[in-house]
């Protein structure tokens, strides 16, 4: 068996900054209100007509490849983590594969939301250990601001979502100790609804009561989108904030503490956690309840929002190039999401 690491890392935001007082002109919102509650103070959005979350995912991976001291040819698959894909199917990861033009490798495409990066460097990592693969590569790319809600029905989602994508090249080490020392992947499908993007799909309105979306009876065909949904702009991704917040805050220190037990490790021997951005009072309180330093977690979810499965890789490599994940550093990444998810990775680096 071999141990698998992460050899690079890189990350992708498009241009385009948007500000909380942005937001305030298409919505009934406020700068004070938005940093108050998630301590966000912008975010990126991409370039209608000229990005995607494909596109984003390849720029990401490019530098990761390079960092990583391989070239695109020495990929041999592709893990590709998004909820905002450029399609309904095929996925985004044979699109990011045409563009970086490495067709014939496998691509994977998962689906776990917020914690997709942490689920990604595991199936990575398996691959990696059994020998199966030597350089995977493995994004996470989020175009949110395509389907979002800009009136104020939508402002509880809409102002915490950002644009963004994290790519990482995982391939095998011999170095004694060092690498991915664990994964730890959990998931509840009890509360699916809590915090999801429900049309358009093929549920007619099995979960939730068909009346609810308008289906027309025993018809087939045109069941994905309804005229009642788009009358009632029933198209948009909706979430119970505070059941999520409260979920949120019992799950992130609960899979951190079974990747610390899992190694033989405290809290106090991180050096770095890096969470998924969710929110920053999540991620606070998370801090608090672990007993961590400011120094110990990193957070730039002021800048970018939260970019679900983008947003580990983001800060992961914003902090390496800050500096602040060495070699030998202990590395702790931690995801909650929609589904719900719950996941965590621990790194010697
Ligand atoms: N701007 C201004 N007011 C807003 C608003 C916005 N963007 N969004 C909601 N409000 C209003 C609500 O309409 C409500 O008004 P009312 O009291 O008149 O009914 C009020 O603010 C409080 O709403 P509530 O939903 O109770 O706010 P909250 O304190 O729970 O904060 C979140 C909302 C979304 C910031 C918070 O619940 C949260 O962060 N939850 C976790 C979300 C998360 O992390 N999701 C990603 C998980 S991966």
């Amino acid at each position: 068996m071999f141990q698998s690491k992460i050899a690079g890392i890189g990350f992708y935001v498009p241009e385009k900054v948007v500000t909380n007082d942005d937001l305030t002109k298409m919505m009934d919102t406020s700068d004070e209100w938005i940093q108050e509650r998630t301590g966000i103070k912008e975010r990126r959005y991409g370039q209608k007509h000229k990005e995607t979350t494909a596109t984003m995912g390849a720029e990401a991976a490019k530098i990761a490849v390079k960092r990583a001291g391989i070239t695109l040819d020495d990929v041999d698959f592709i893990i590709f983590a998004t909820l905002s894909p450029d399609y309904f199917f095929p996925g985004c990861g044979v699109l990011m594969q045409r563009i970086l033009g490495i067709n014939g490798i496998g691509a994977l495409d998962i689906r776990n939301q917020c914690s997709g990066f942490v689920y990604g460097l595991s199936i990575a990592d398996q691959f990696v250990k059994t020998g199966m693969y030597k350089n995977v590569l493995l994004v996470g790319s989020e175009f949110h601001s395509a389907g979002l809600d800009f009136s104020t029905k939508g402002r509880n989602v809409t102002v915490i979502f950002g644009d963004g994508a994290g790519a990482a090249i995982i391939q095998p080490t011999k170095e004694e100790g060092k690498g991915i020392l664990s994964t730890h992947l959990h998931a509840d499908g009890e509360h699916a609804e809590k915090l999801a993007y429900i049309n358009p799909g093929c549920h007619t309105g099995v979960h939730l009561g068909k009346e609810q979306f308008g289906y027309p009876e025993d018809e087939y065909g045109g069941a994905f989108l309804t005229e009642k949904m788009f009358k009632e702009q029933d198209i948009f991704p909706n979430m119970d904030g505070q059941f999520v917040f409260k979920f949120a805050v019992t799950k992130f220190p609960e899979v951190i503490g079974e990747a610390l037990q899992k190694n033989g490790y405290k809290p106090e021997d991180i050096d770095l956690l890096v969470p998924h951005q969710a929110n920053l009072r999540i991620s606070q309180f998370v801090q608090r309840r672990l007993r961590l330093r400011d120094d110990q977690v990193w957070n730039n979810i002021q800048k970018y929002g939260n970019t679900t499965a983008a947003s580990i890789p983001i800060a992961l490599c914003e902090a390496w190039e800050a500096g602040k994940v060495k070699d030998g550093d202990l590395i702790c990444l931690a995801a909650f999401g929609s589904g719900f998810t719950w996941a965590s990775a621990l790194i010697r680096w």
